[in-house]
C-alpha cells in the first residue's frame, strides 16, 4: 500500500527525541511523501532542513495567520529566498484563523495576501489553514486570483459540502485529516465521500489532530494509513486504490511530477 500525508509538522520539537523512528514508521506503513509545512520563519527553515535530508519529504514555507503579525519586509525577502530551494514545492501555511485571532484581522489578511502574490511569483500553489474564516479566505482568494495558481490545497478541511463545493468549483484540492474518523465529524465524512477523487488528500497534522483509534496520543505520519482507510470504508473502495489514487493527487497538486520517480 501507498500513502501521502499532505501536512507535517515533525520538526517540531515534540519529535526531538526519536525523529527517525516516525519516518522510519511512516515509510514502513507505506508513506511515500510527506510535506513539513513551516508556520513561520524558524519552522520554514527547519522544513526545508529536513526536506533536504531525507529522501520522500518536501517541504512548505510561510507564515501561519497566527504570526501574521511578524509578517514584515525582512520575513517577506526570507520566506522568498527559502522558497527558491529545491526542496521546496508550496508556500504555507497561510490563511486566516478567526477562531484564535492571535493576529488581528487586518494583520491576517495582508499576511495571507503578500504569500499568495509570492507564491504567483514563484508559481508554486499554496497550502491554505482556514479556521472560522471561510468566506473572507474565499474572497481573499479568488481576488487575488488563486485560481493561475499550479495548485490551491485546503488543508484538514472542516466545511460542510457546500463549502468545500465551492472549493472544488475553483479548482481547489481537499485535505482530509484526523477528525474524519472522528464519531462527530459528520462534515468530514461527508465531504471525504462525495469529493471527486482526483481532488482528493490526505494528512495528519501530525503532532495535533491524532485520528480513532490513536486519539489522545501525539500523532504521527504513519497514522495517515487510518485515516485512508477510513475513507475508503466510507467511499466503499478497496484502500489500495484510493492510496494510490491520493498519492498521485498529491505529486500533481505539489508539481511533483518530474521528479516522482525519485520520491519513489
Ligand atoms: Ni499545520
Amino acid at each position: 500500500m501507498v500513502l501521502v500525508d499532505s501536512h507535517v509538522h515533525i520538526s517540531m520539537k515534540d519529535y526531538d527525541t526519536d525523529r527517525e523512528e516516525v519516518i522510519r514508521r511512516a515509510r514502513a506503513a507505506g508513506v511515500r511523501l510527506m510535506v513539513e509545512v513551516g508556520y513561520d520563519l524558524e519552522s520554514s527553515e527547519r522544513a526545508v532542513g529536513l526536506a533536504r535530508t531525507n529522501e520522500g519529504i518536501v517541504a512548505a514555507v510561510g507564515v501561519h495567520p497566527h504570526d501574521a503579525k511578524t509578517w514584515n519586509r525582512e520575513a517577506s525577502d526570507r520566506i522568498e529566498e527559502l522558497a527558491k530551494e529545491d526542496s521546496v514545492v508550496a508556500i504555507g501555511e497561510i490563511g486566516l484563523d478567526y477562531y484564535r485571532n492571535l493576529s488581528s484581522p487586518q494583520e491576517q489578511a495582508a499576511a495571507f495576501r503578500a504569500q499568495i502574490d509570492l507564491a504567483a511569483r514563484l508559481n508554486l500553489p499554496v497550502i491554505i489553514h482556514e479556521r472560522d474564516a471561510f468566506e473572507d479566505v474565499l474572497s481573499i482568494l479568488v481576488d487575488a486570483g488563486a485560481e493561475r495558481l499550479p495548485g490551491v490545497v485546503m488543508h484538514c478541511f472542516s466545511g460542510d459540502w457546500r463549502a468545500a463545493r465551492r472549493c472544488l468549483d475553483r479548482g481547489f484540492y481537499i485535505s482530509i485529516a484526523g477528525p474524519v474518523t472522528y464519531k462527530n465529524s459528520k462534515f468530514q465524512e461527508q465531504v471525504a465521500r462525495l469529493c471527486p477523487l482526483d481532488r482528493l488528500l490526505t494528512e495528519t497534522d501530525s503532532p495535533y489532530l491524532t485520528p480513532s483509534p490513536f486519539r489522545g496520543k501525539r500523532n504521527e505520519p504513519s497514522y495517515v494509513k487510518d485515516v485512508t482507510e477510513h475513507i475508503a470504508r466510507i467511499r466503499s473502495m478497496p484502500v489500495e486504490i484510493l492510496g494510490k489514487t491520493v498519492l498521485e493527487n498529491a505529486y500533481k497538486a505539489f508539481g511533483l511530477d518530474e521528479v516522482k520517480d525519485q520520491v519513489r
